[in-house]
């Protein structure tokens, strides 16, 4: 198969990224975050998450966020509902989409959500259609494709399973989420082809984890099944409260370098975002988790003639 031209990167380091960081992000940061990376050209920021704030702290602040940001036209503001009282709040603060979610292993589920997965789909079913007659876009994730952190490696008819439960929600796009970076290039190739014989592999997306690494290689596949849509993270920002060990999506750097090194077309100033990434990761105390932010990093700072004590790509 030929690879996509013009791929969509949803950016989810505010979303996915700051969930899981333990110490307390100040709302400008949080803000500035956002509104640094919609200037840097993506069409979607997953911005928001209108969850209980007893489960993931983090995102108690997201109707202040979205008050906050100044908006670009163009791109596209999303934010995690779970059930109507998210929704509630998601359309209070102006999202432009919304993101259901079950998984593909109900030990995930319960952890996750506290509800089985039929239950979860239950509970979306509304959310999906109260949001749409809201003239929102809206999303489903499942998590789990590639692995659970309780149940191991789901069989690919499992995944198949959840799709063809959730295919009828009416859902814009479907997320094909390996929540614990487990997945490697031939279980990507096997799950994504199955789930283009449920959905328009158009309306796919590849949410990778990058806890082992593969997650590059693991999109690289899932554009050779004609995935066009990717989710990254700015730095690699992230992991999951409930899957515990699991790192942070697949840095955005990392999968532009990968995109542009193709020819493929994403609309995101590759430069920009590597200042965002080396930014934010300062301001969190963390280190970067981009290979490529890093080096680009270096390589900048060497031409200043400082010394950074990252390795300096030529
Ligand atoms: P529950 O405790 O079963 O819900 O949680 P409940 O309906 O019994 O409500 C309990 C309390 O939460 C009540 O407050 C509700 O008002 C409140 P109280 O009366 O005790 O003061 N509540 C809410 N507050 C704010 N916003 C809401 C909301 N709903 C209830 N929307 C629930 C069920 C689903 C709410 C909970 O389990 C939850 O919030 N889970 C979210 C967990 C989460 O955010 N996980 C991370 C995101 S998913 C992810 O990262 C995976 C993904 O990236 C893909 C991948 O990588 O796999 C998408
Ligand atoms: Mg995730």
């Amino acid at each position: 198969m030929t690879l996509p031209k013009h791929v969509k990167i949803v950016e989810v380091g505010p979303r996915d990224g700051l969930q899981n960081e333990k110490a307390d992000v100040d709302l400008d940061t949080k803000v500035e975050l956002v509104e640094r990376l919609a200037d840097a050209g993506f069409a979607n920021v997953e911005a928001a998450s209108f969850v209980s704030p007893k489960w993931v702290p983090q995102m108690a602040s997201s109707s202040e966020v979205m008050a906050r940001i100044r908006r670009r036209p163009g791109t596209i503001y999303s934010a995690l509902t779970p059930n109507m009282k998210g929704l509630e709040g998601a359309i209070a603060a102006r999202v432009d989409e919304v993101v259901v979610f079950t998984a593909v292993t109900e030990a995930f589920t319960q952890r996750n959500t506290n509800c089985s997965i039929a239950e979860s789909i239950a509970r979306a079913a509304p959310v999906v259609r109260a949001a749409k007659d809201a003239g929102l876009r809206t999303r489903v994730a499942l998590s789990t494709t590639m692995g659970c952190p309780y149940e191991g490696v789901p069989p690919v008819s499992a995944v198949v399973d959840v799709l063809e439960r959730v295919a009828d929600l009416g859902c814009d796009e479907f997320d094909i989420a390996d929540t614990i970076g487990v997945g490697t290039p031939t279980r990507v190739v096997e799950v994504m082809e199955a789930c283009a014989r449920v959905v328009p592999v158009d309306r796919i997306s590849a949410h990778f984890h990058d806890t082992y690494g593969m997650a590059v290689a693991n999109v690289h596949a899932a554009l050779q099944v004609g995935v066009s849509i990717v989710h990254s993270s700015v730095a690699g920002l992230g992991g999951c409260p409930y899957a515990k060990g699991a790192t942070g999506n697949v840095a955005t750097e990392d999968v532009l370098f990968l995109l542009h090194g193709l020819g493929i077309e994403t609309g995101v100033d590759l430069d920009a975002v590597v200042d965002v990434g080396q930014w934010i990761s300062a301001k969190l105390g963390r280190r970067c988790e981009s290979r490529v932010g890093n080096a680009l990093a270096a390589k900048r700072a060497a031409a200043r003639g400082e010394t950074t004590g990252e390795a300096c790509a030529a």
